[in-house]
């Protein structure tokens, strides 16, 4: 056995040494530190019962029977596709930062030596921690932190996940989607500006990896074609306020929503340079299409669209088809099959290398 190959299998342990010197345990193989939060598309009482439901029932029984809206997002195996880009070898240790519900981290568990789960939310990872069980996974840690506050791991990873997760880094406080989501809720915002916060952020996720470690981030494009159609913002549900100028984007959402506007999305060159001023030497773009979440068709953004055709589909998750979803296909086609304005394509997934 040479060095490398015993430092490898080495390394979660080592991981969860640090976890249980640093951190208190919580039930099972969740940990916790004192900066938790909440963020869920659940309310807080809707996400202890979805916790302790599935504890009993298994997560699948639960989900399919009290929350089916959300059993794609979920379990769908489409959300996993990004991965392939990772090529990994089963070996690497691995960090899925705001994991939430596990759509990423089950799968990633399956590809690699050792995934730590982290997210503020203590009941997403309870009900994480039953689809670990039905999983029969035993390579996966949860940490239950706010991931703004994170230190340094004496132990680095080689791969960091953050799908979905850097547009809502600047927010604070408990979010409960669907009392916030496009709703009037005045809120103040102190401190450094959402930029500066995913900066940071990025800066931790940096100094966390090993050398050669890499991070796969997904994110939607802040010139997603749709929103220059008349689809809103998927974060605020506002109109516009993604590709406006920051100032104005956040006057609007002061008007609308009582509120500045705090997610800030970017486009392949914004995300580039960001991901270059935290740290990484080398970042590979890829067009994303139709969302990151439901990775089809994952394109270099260096590379071509000849031969393109359209991945929105009619239908929503639920299965019901709409002339909106119709029309954003024909708009697909026209943009990227026709035109191939790349520039305007609804996703982003970058790969930024240590
Ligand atoms: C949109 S969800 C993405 C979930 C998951 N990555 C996926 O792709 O399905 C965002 C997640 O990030 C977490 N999150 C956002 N900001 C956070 C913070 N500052 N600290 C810890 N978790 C955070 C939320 O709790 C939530 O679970």
């Amino acid at each position: 056995m040479d060095i490398k190959t015993e430092t490898v299998q080495k390394k979660p342990e080592d991981i969860r040494h640090e976890l249980q010197a640093g951190y208190k345990k919580a039930a099972g193989n969740i940990f916790i530190s004192d900066r938790q939060g909440y963020w869920s598309n659940l309310d807080k009482d809707e996400s202890r019962r979805l916790a302790d439901i599935s504890s009993e029932t298994g997560p699948r029984a639960a989900v399919r029977k009290h929350y089916p809206q959300f059993f794609n997002v979920i379990f769908s195996p489409k959300r996993q596709g990004g991965l392939e880009l990772l090529d990994l070898s089963g070996e690497e240790s691995c960090v899925d930062y705001g994991c939430m519900w596990g759509a990423m981290t089950i799968p990633l568990a399956k590809r690699c030596g050792y995934v730590l789960g982290v997210d503020q939310t203590l009941d997403s990872l309870r009900f994480l921690s039953t689809r670990l069980k039905e999983e029969k996974l035993d390579n996966v840690d949860l940490l239950c932190s706010n991931l703004k506050s994170l230190g340094n791991f004496r132990n680095k990873f080689d791969v960091a996940l953050v799908n979905g997760v850097l547009e809502w880094i600047p927010e604070s406080g408990d979010i409960e989607l669907k009392r916030y989501y496009g709703q009037y809720k005045p809120k103040e915002y102190s401190g450094p500006t959402p930029g500066e916060q995913q900066l940071a952020f990025l800066k931790t996720v940096h100094r966390n990896l090993n050398d050669g470690g890499r991070i796969y981030l997904a994110i939607e494009n802040r010139f997603d074609f749709k929103m220059f159609l008349g689809a809103k913002e998927p974060h605020s549900n506002l109109f516009f306020v993604s590709f406006l100028p920051r100032k104005a984007a956040d006057w609007i959402s002061k008007i609308k929503l009582g509120r500045p506007f705090t997610n800030w999305l970017y486009s392949f060159k914004g995300i580039k340079k960001v991901l270059e001023e935290s740290g990484f030497s080398r970042v590979e773009l890829y067009m994303c299409f139709p969302d990151y979440r439901y990775p089809e068709r994952i394109i270099p953004y260096g590379g071509s669209l000849k031969d393109f055709t359209p991945t929105i589909s009619p239908a929503n998750d639920m299965g019901r088809k709409s002339y909106k979803r119709f029309l954003a296909r024909i708009g697909e086609f026209a943009i990227f099959g026709i035109l191939r304005l790349k520039f305007f394509a609804p996703s982003i997934i970058a790969i930024g290398h240590k």
